[in-house]
């Protein structure tokens, strides 16, 4: 019987095997395999089960910087973990090195999984690793997961599209946003006049260059911007502004990276949202 007690807590084989009941047909990671995995924006809650399952079955999890702690805890205690992030005090591990690991430890035999932050192919470089597995010959298998820019906004109650506020959503990495114009960098100027929320990832250095653009395409400065830094791990952060005052908000805030800019009318179904919230709670506990 698999009986759970906070003295005996679930080991990881009994939960592969709970997961493998609740899912037949569940994928195994086989040895030799690498599995590319999505563990998005941050809470272990809002991992995919097949996230999980390969968690509890890599012996080897090469992962990023931005990997929430709980989620490296649900791997088995006896997987090697190793650090390929390009942060954190720690010297950068270049592209191809990580690759490299992969690729080994894969022809050891060893069952691996590339732990990713959000979704492995949104910025993430999970293109560039998968290609290499296929030109390497090593099997492989991708899990996607949910995306920063998106689940960290849904997260706070920004709703990424809003009906009669947008009709389209343009994403985009502020990280190869130099301070001119390149031939081929993103013309935020275009991106201004589209007159749809711009959702940015690594923006925070060049965010006054991006915003320059955005303004000479025609976006307001009163346009309602919010941050979403470290969305859903202990350390969230979440502020509400304009894009006229959202640098001097980052600034006065103390928000870093990681973190999500977002400029759009939808920010303001925020608070519609949070107001409807607030009154559906009030009214259910007596206090309306
Ligand atoms: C290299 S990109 C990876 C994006 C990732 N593949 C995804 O789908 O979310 C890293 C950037 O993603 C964003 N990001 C990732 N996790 C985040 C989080 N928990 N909160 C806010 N932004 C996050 C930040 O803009 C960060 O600089």
């Amino acid at each position: 019987m698999n009986e759970v007690s906070p003295n005996r807590p679930l080991s990881p084989e009994t939960a592969l095997d709970t997961l493998g009941t609740l899912l037949p047909g569940m994928p195994r990671l086989r040895q030799g395999e690498v599995w590319i995995v999505g563990a998005g924006p941050g809470d272990p809650g809002l991992l995919t089960l097949h996230a999980l399952s390969a968690l509890l079955q890599a012996d080897v999890l090469v992962h990023d910087a931005l990997i929430d702690p709980r989620t490296l805890a649900l791997a088995r205690p006896e997987a090697v973990r190793i650090f390929a992030g390009k942060r954190g005090g720690r010297p950068s591990t270049h592209q191809d090195d990580i690759t490299a690991t992969l690729v080994d430890q894969a022809r050891r035999g060893f069952r691996v999984v590339r732990l990713k932050g959000g979704d492995p192919f949104i910025f993430g470089r999970g293109g560039e690793e998968v290609a290499e597995l296929v030109a390497q010959g090593i099997p492989h298998r991708v899990i996607p997961g949910l995306t920063s820019g998106l689940a960290g906004l849904s997260a706070v109650g920004i709703p990424a599209t809003c009906r009669g506020v947008n009709q389209a959503l343009f994403l985009a990495t502020g990280h190869g946003a130099g301070t001119r114009p390149t031939p081929d960098g993103i013309d935020w100027t275009l991106v201004g006049r589209l007159n749809q929320p711009v959702i940015l990832y690594m923006s925070l250095r060049n965010l006054p260059f991006i915003l320059d653009g955005l303004g000479q395409g025609g976006m307001a400065d009163a346009l309602p911007a919010a941050v979403v830094a470290s969305a859903t791990t202990l350390e969230e952060r979440v502020v509400i502004t304009t894009k006229g005052e959202l640098l001097e908000t980052i600034r006065r805030e103390g928000l870093e990276a990681p973190a999500i800019v977002v400029l759009g009318e939808i920010v303001r179904c925020h608070h519609t949202l949070r107001q409807v919230v607030t009154q559906a709670v009030e009214s259910a506990s007596g206090q309306a």
